[in-house]
């Protein structure tokens, strides 16, 4: 069988990789008992009754050898946690094995940990197909966990996230040129922000504090001995800058000293300061495992993400807080 002519063989990848799939590493043991593995998005299901799943290995693979001749291996949905995994899987390094811890599968085939879902299987068929081997595997136990999957889309990794039926308002009226919609990103964005920390004001309100002050109190709970210059240049994002009276306030509260370090007036985080800056974090990070629980773990993580980029997208030039501290350059021979 030859393709037809004119035939595009990247057009055709291109066309083909619109298809979003998860991630797997699947996984055998060679004649010689060694570890074999390689990352694979074509596995899918074939059959419930009897439990069948199928995948697709390259006839130039390296492992092609070990899975042909091993009737036993093991399918690894990974994790967005694992897409470094699925990188070194995807080399043709023989020692991608090296440091993994390993569960124990049935005939000694390497189990992989904290996966999304995981299915051990003998091969039922073999198929000729075109460049690659077609496997289908009668499945002889699986395991799943709450773990949100990786996906694959357009030949980039990729989240799924869910797309609720319900509260998706379809309007069937074209919207005037300078309506306010429900999906200007601006009143989404705004709107989550106030929802988010109204649960957050009532412990402000109780230390004095509104969520101006709390914001320049938590960047000196990253990066201690600011003066007020370095401060604005973390928070002056917000459209407010820190100005002299609100540090006093800050310091008649009891919550940062200031110090002269080498002529500058730089501020101080007291023990006290810290204190409630840990209470406010932990508060939020309790509202987060609440929302996480709603939103499910794998839509949370993608709305993270979503939100990094859209900061990244509309960055004014806010230095980065959690960057680690410059190091004095050392003058010694
Ligand atoms: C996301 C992703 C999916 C892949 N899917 C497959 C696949 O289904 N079948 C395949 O043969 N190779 C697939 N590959 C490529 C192999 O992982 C890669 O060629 C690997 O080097 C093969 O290992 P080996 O040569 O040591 O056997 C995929 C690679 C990536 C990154």
């Amino acid at each position: 069988m030859t393709a037809p002519a004119g035939f595009n063989p990247k057009a055709f990848r291109d066309a083909l990789s619109t298809f979003t799939t998860g991630v797997t590493i699947i996984t055998t043991r060679s004649g010689d008992g060694e570890p074999v593995g390689i990352t694979a998005n074509s596995f899918n299901s074939v059959s419930l009754n009897p439990p069948l799943v199928l995948w697709s290995l390259a006839k130039s693979a390296f492992s092609l050898a070990a899975f042909t001749e091993n009737k036993h291996w093991n399918v690894h949905v990974l994790s967005v946690e694992q897409e470094a995994l699925s990188g070194r899987f995807a080399s043709r390094g023989e020692d991608k094995f090296s440091g993994l811890a390993l569960d124990e599968g049935i005939n000694d085939v390497p189990l992989l940990p904290t996966c999304t879902a995981r299915f051990q299987c003998r091969t039922s068929f073999m198929y000729e197909g075109g460049d690659h081997i077609i496997f289908v595997g009668e499945v002889l136990g699986f395991d799943k966990s709450e773990l949100p999957p990786l996906a694959f889309q357009s030949g980039q990794y990729a989240l799924a996230a869910r797309k609720p039926r319900e509260g998706v308002r379809l309007s069937l009226e074209e919207p005037l040129e300078c309506s306010y919609t429900e999906d200007l990103l601006g009143y989404l964005a705004g709107r989550a922000h106030y929802q988010l920390v109204a649960a957050l004001q009532t412990l402000l309100k109780s230390h004095k504090l509104d969520e101006h002050a709390f914001f320049v109190l938590s960047v000196l709970s990253i990066k201690d001995k600011l003066t007020l210059e370095e401060i604005n240049r973390f928070v002056s994002y917000t459209g407010r800058e820190a100005n002299l009276s609100l540090l006093a306030f800050l310091e008649k509260q009891g919550y940062i000293v200031a110090e002269e370090i080498d002529g500058q007036r730089r501020f101080i985080l007291t023990a006290e300061g810290r204190e409630i800056s840990l209470e406010q974090i932990a508060l939020a990070k309790a509202i987060e495992e609440e929302v996480t629980e709603k939103l499910g773990p794998g839509d949370a993580q993608a709305l993270k993400i979503l939100l990094k980029r859209l900061i990244k997208a509309t960055d004014p030039g806010v230095p980065d807080l959690w960057s680690a501290p410059e190091q004095p350059v050392s003058t010694a021979i």
